[in-house]
């Protein structure tokens, strides 16, 4: 009998592939992880210590940033990032209308009031011309650019320059970009503040929550780091007020592992994203994204969207009769969100809305392997030749 076998008729599986196995990555690191661990037991390095610093060096180092404050997670990097920044209740703060919610969310926890820009529908990064029409129109005094799915906007020059000169407060979501290079450059270089995220799932991520906020200035880094610990001055004098946000010994040992492999990590994931669009070049029925010209992605997604008139549900139900994982980043608009209807809503959002309806994701993870990223295509192949 063939390695695949037919369950019903024109339904083949060949092997089943879930959308992440974080696994690949974990296993081969266990023993070094588990001695450091140890270590910071004995040590009861709990929150903060030498481990914790030693991470921030190491991120200032990879990503080209000057420097890094390790806090809870990404979305808190967020809020107290733009705390830091200057924004508070009453706001206008201009996101992208396609992101992950913590970017909505940052600035509504702040008192913010968003003001939601649509993409531009061939890279799907917050659209520059929307952003400078909805600033005539809306004077917002902070944005926040966010480097979506594993590459950057092509005219991240252009907003930075265009914020610097308005006196936009600008902060860049790298929760998804780590590793990201335009021109051979890391894409936070330049950045005021930037942050990002070590949840699980991405490509450097941690063994529980984590995130990190990037600064560009010693000042903002000690505005930081006292509101990421209650806005303290000294132990019991408190400057502002501020939030628990830090991280501990056995987080940040295990991410210091991670970050030294971070190369071969994103090489790993970049070489299947780019095997996913060659192989599944030309197939009908289907749009492929990629990185703009100049830019090496990091691999975070394979990001597709279905043709006009495809039903992606009908897409998803076929992969998952064959046994095949995928995502769905993302499937519903920030202005889509029932907390969204105090925001500003600029223009007809019609990139980023069209977008979500039909965004499909196959798996793409460290270490998935080219019989497992063949089983994908085939069967998305297969799925979209049965509609
Ligand atoms: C673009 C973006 N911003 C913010 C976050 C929030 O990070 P966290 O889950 O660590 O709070 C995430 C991911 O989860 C994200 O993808």
């Amino acid at each position: 009998m063939s390695l695949s076998h037919h369950l019903a008729i024109g339904v083949t599986r060949t092997m089943n592939v879930p959308f992440i196995d974080l696994a690949r990555l974990t296993k081969s690191m266990k023993s070094e992880v588990l001695a450091d661990w140890s270590a910071v037991f004995d040590k009861t390095e709990f929150v903060g210590g030498p481990r914790v610093g030693a991470l921030e060096k190491a991120l200032c180092a990879d990503l080209g940033v000057d420097r890094t404050i390790a806090c809870a997670n990404g979305t808190d990097a967020l809020v107290i990032g733009l705390q830091a920044m200057g924004v508070k209740a009453g706001t206008k703060v201009a996101i992208p209308n396609m992101t992950f919610w913590a970017t909505y969310e940052a600035v509504a926890q702040l008192g913010g009031i968003p003001v939601l820009i649509d993409i531009d529908p061939n890279d799907l990064q917050m659209s520059l011309p929307e952003f400078l029409c909805a600033y005539e129109a809306y004077r917002f005094d902070a944005a926040v650019l966010v480097h979506l799915f594993g590459w950057a906007s092509p005219k991240l020059a252009d907003f930075r320059k265009f914020c610097a000169e308005k006196n936009i407060a600008l902060l860049e979501d790298g929760a998804q970009c780590y590793g990201v290079k335009i021109n051979g450059v890391p894409v936070l270089k330049g950045s005021t503040v930037g942050t990002t995220s070590f949840y699980p799932a991405k490509v450097v991520g941690g063994c529980v929550d984590g995130g990190a906020i990037f600064a560009n200035s010693e000042a903002l880094e000690k505005l930081i780091r006292s509101l990421c610990n209650h806005g303290r001055s000294a132990h019991y004098s408190y400057e502002r007020n501020g939030w628990n946000s830090r991280m501990g010994g056995l987080q940040a040992a295990f991410l210091n592992h991670v970050v030294a492999r971070s190369g071969e990590i994103v090489a790993d994931r970049r070489r299947s994203a780019e095997w996913y669009r060659k192989r599944l070049a030309g197939t009908d029925k289907l749009n492929i994204f990629a990185p703009p010209a100049g830019q090496d992605e990091n691999g975070y997604l394979a990001v597709f969207t279905v043709a006009d008139g495809v039903d992606v549900n009908a897409v998803t139900d076929g992969l998952k009769a064959r046994g095949i994982g995928f995502g769905r980043t993302y499937p519903e608009t920030m202005d889509s969100q029932p907390p969204a209807v105090d925001a500003i809503k600029v223009g007809t959002l019609q990139h980023s809305r069209k977008f979500c309806k039909s965004a499909l994701n196959l798996p793409l993870f460290f270490g998935i392997t080219e019989p497992e990223l063949e089983a994908c295509a085939s069967a998305l192949q297969e799925v979209l030749r049965g509609l």
